[in-house]
């Protein structure tokens, strides 16, 4: 299905009942699978296994090089290396997913299960574009599954700090907010255009792994897998996709912001090809104001690839320098640092001596778990990280389009330049036999 035929059908839904109820007593252990289970889907997988009511009963992943922990975990459980397949032989018997797999086929994996009546965690960024995280969050709705996004920072007593901050308006109404990265949006695979292509090892599963995107050779060493695949257009999102959803959801959070932005500008950035994302961005979103800021309108500046924020016309003295990564809050009454990860920090320091109320660490996984046990959804499902991560890939549609005041209508799922219509960026073109169904 064409880019311009699904976005006809992405903005508006109608949510209706789950068509797969399970008969299976929730009370009792949580079946759990895994896709992806290695790296981030090794420790996705062992931390949700020392919940007492989890048991893992499936795992699955393109490479099965890659599955030996899994299956020293539970070696009686059935190794896949297709999830598609993996559900289809498993109906019934999967209460739960982690989706850990790299970012362009989150949509495809967890929509497959959610539309099987399946609970989800997904790590972060939710989906590879728009027009997936809005099919995520409608379909988790529509299923009326549990979800959850992975960036279990959100769980984290700093973070959760940050946000109580905030809104018991310590440092006042918000003015502004910056949000930093000192990871590049390239430099992990070591390349910016394809390199010469290798055999594809035997334990592999190649054309698993290329899933929607379109097909190319494999080639050896960390440069698309594992790892290396952020850096490019087909499969990752640079350093926004892979830090966006973790850095920007505190100020998410504790602002509530509940609706998209307005206006997106990506006023710099270090150059781009048709492959790779740039090294560094700075990217202006337009957010309505929230009952937490000043105006009734407010900006967010993001920067990448080494960029700091800049605390002139702030509370903060000269002399203090900024985290490598973070967020800076600039309210009327004082000014937060909210470091990625560590203790907020108030400035004027004196004035705050005392006042911070620390929140304690919640565990993530045992979270999604107990709300799939229980039937309550804790925060940070889709219907809240759909659309974080709407406004996160937005701003990778800005950087494509340097320079250009980009204009958005979330209900319309309208994306325009003074000149164009940019829709078309809001979706990809999916590999034929793996198209994904609108909601
Ligand atoms: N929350 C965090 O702090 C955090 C940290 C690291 C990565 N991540 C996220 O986790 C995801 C995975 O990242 P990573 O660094 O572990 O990547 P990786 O490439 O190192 O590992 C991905 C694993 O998934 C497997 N895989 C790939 N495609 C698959 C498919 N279609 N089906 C089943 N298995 C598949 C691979 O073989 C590999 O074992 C990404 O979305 C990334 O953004 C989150």
């Amino acid at each position: 299905m064409k880019r311009r035929k699904l976005l006809k059908t992405a903005a508006v839904s109608t949510l209706s009942a789950p068509a797969f109820l399970r008969s299976r007593n929730l009370n009792s252990t949580l079946q759990m699978a895994s896709v992806g289970t290695e790296a981030k889907g090794w420790s996705d997988t062992i931390l949700m296994s020392t919940h007492a009511k989890a048991r893992h009963v499936a795992f699955c992943d393109v490479d099965l090089a890659r599955t030996r922990q899994a299956k020293g975990l539970q070696p009686d459980a059935p190794v896949f290396q297709s999830s598609r397949e993996m559900f289809e032989k498993m109906e019934g018997k999967i209460d739960a997913v982690t989706v850990s797999t790299p970012d362009h086929m989150h949509a495809y994996i967890s929509l497959d299960a959610m539309r099987r009546g399946i609970h989800v965690h997904c790590q972060k960024p939710l989906t590879h574009n728009v027009w997936e995280s809005r099919q995520m969050r409608l379909q988790a709705a529509k299923s009326k599954v549990i979800t959850r996004m992975g960036n279990q920072i959100h769980s984290h007593k700093h973070y959760r700090t940050g946000v109580r901050i905030i809104q018991d308006g310590l440092i006042g109404k918000i003015k502004s907010v910056q949000s930093w990265c000192n990871a590049t949006g390239h430099g992990k695979s070591g390349h910016i255009s394809r390199p010469k292509s290798a055999p594809i090892p035997k334990t592999l599963n190649w054309d698993q792994w290329i899933g929607v995107a379109p097909t190319r050779p494999f080639v050896a060493g960390r440069v698309y897998h594992p790892w290396g695949w952020r850096d490019w257009q087909d499969f990752g999102n640079g350093c926004l996709g892979d830090f966006g959803c973790h850095i920007l959801d505190p100020v998410f959070t504790a602002l509530q912001i509940h609706k998209a932005p307005t206006h997106l500008l990506c006023t710099d950035h270090t150059g781009i090809n048709e492959e790779v994302w740039p090294a560094q961005n700075v990217v202006k979103y337009d957010f309505p104001g929230t009952k937490f800021t000043e105006k009734d309108s407010f900006e967010i500046i993001w920067l990448d690839g080494g960029r700091r924020g800049n605390a002139r016309g702030t509370h903060i003295p000269r002399e203090i320098g900024l985290p490598s990564s973070g967020s800076l809050f600039h309210g009327t009454e004082g000014t937060m640092v909210l470091p990625h990860v560590g203790a907020p920090r108030l400035y004027p320091q004196e004035k705050f001596v005392g006042k911070i109320k620390e929140e304690a660490s919640l565990d993530h996984y045992h979270g999604f778990i107990d709300g799939c046990l229980s039937g309550k959804q804790p925060s940070d499902g889709f219907d809240y990280a759909g659309p974080l991560t709407e406004a996160v890939l937005l701003g990778n549609i800005a950087v494509r389009h340097r320079d250009q005041k980009l204009e958005w209508n979330e209900d319309k799922m309208s994306l325009r330049s003074p000149t164009t219509d940019l829709s078309n960026w809001l979706t990809r073109d999916y590999r034929d036999g793996w198209e994904i169904k609108p909601v």
